[in-house]
């Protein structure tokens, strides 16, 4: 008999107030203990969907179950037991040190509301010195650099001891030695039966380091499925329009070098417009002459 998946996603779409329908009948599921790239060009719903998984977002219709357990009837307390967040940046710092932002991963599991014990303070330092920042500990975090920042957002996590983790573009800001840092950090955690799902564009790290990738492109999925099987130069130029090579390096990894664009840029001048600039995701502002004419992509 098959394992029950740690996550399971049923028929899930995401319609934002203002119409804007960002995740169209999406239905995955995911075992424990793996690495999973999610992989899809910008605006095609990756953080949506994440955000529905915790309930950040609502969910407009379909379900979420983690560990067979629907998050539509679970509280986001209950559900922050399960699932931690690891976004790109923290924008609200309130002047908090590291020691503090780690502490906060601790919390949905405080017994005591307010009150950290022994074993909250021992499980905080010992994910300090794991992650590199104990040196940091009483540094304010808006004074970290990107790659601190993003070691104290997965300390943060990992104290939270969830099932699932979902990472929001971990290494977008983050020299090629923090990439390689982030996603081993983010490999060992796994091996703890945990579930990490990150969002990311660097498709070549995902291939390398992810035992599954899910793909997805204007909101519905494409595929999901082990990343050397996936990952090909026809699936990349369907989903991101680009031409690119796909090969396998001397040591049988995968890489994916970005040829060139294969779908057809024009630009088209818009003559006496002079309704206001909108950037609706369908189409790409190219820029704005000093006229105020407008030039956009088709
Ligand atoms: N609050 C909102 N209201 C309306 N539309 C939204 C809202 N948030 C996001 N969108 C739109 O939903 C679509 C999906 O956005 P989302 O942020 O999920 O994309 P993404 O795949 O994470 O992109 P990126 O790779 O750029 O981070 C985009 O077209 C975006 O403009
Ligand atoms: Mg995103």
């Amino acid at each position: 008999m098959d394992e029950q998946p740690l996550l399971e996603i049923r028929g899930l779409n995401k319609i934002y107030d203002n119409g804007f329908h960002a995740v169209r009948d999406v239905s995955f599921s995911l075992p424990a203990g793996k690495l999973v790239g999610l992989i899809g060009p910008n605006g095609c719903g990756k953080s949506t969907m994440m955000r529905c998984i915790n309930k950040m977002h609502s969910i407009t219709s379909g379900d979420v179950l983690i560990d067979g357990r629907s998050v539509l009837d679970q509280s986001v307390t209950e559900i922050a037991k399960q699932v931690a967040n690891v976004p790109a940046e923290l924008k609200n710092s309130f002047g908090l040190t590291v020691y503090e932002t780690v502490m906060l991963g601790r919390y949905p599991h405080l017994r005591n509301l307010w009150w950290e014990t022994d074993e909250d303070e021992t499980e905080v330092i010992d994910a300090m010195e794991k992650f590199g920042i104990k040196h940091l500990q009483d540094r304010p975090i808006n004074m970290l650099s990107s790659g601190e920042m993003q070691r104290v957002l997965i300390a943060k996590a990992y104290v939270q001891e969830p099932r699932l983790m979902l990472v929001d573009e971990p290494t977008s800001h983050l020299d090629m030695k923090y990439k390689l840092n982030v996603m081993e950090y983010l490999r060992a955690m796994v091996k703890q039966n945990m579930t990490a799902l990150v969002a990311e564009h660097d498709i070549s790290l995902m291939a390398r380091y992810c035992d599954l990738c899910v793909i997805m492109k204007k909101g519905q999925l494409v595929a999901v499925g082990n990343p050397k099987e996936v990952i090909t130069e026809d699936l990349v130029r369907d989903v991101y329009d680009v031409i690119a090579n796909v090969g396998v390096d001397k040591d049988g990894e995968i890489y994916v070098l970005p040829k060139k664009f294969a779908g057809d840029y024009r630009l088209r001048r818009l003559r006496n417009c002079s309704a206001p600039l909108r950037f609706d995701g369908s189409r790409g502002l190219a820029g704005v002459a000093p006229s105020m004419l407008y030039y956009v992509l088709d």
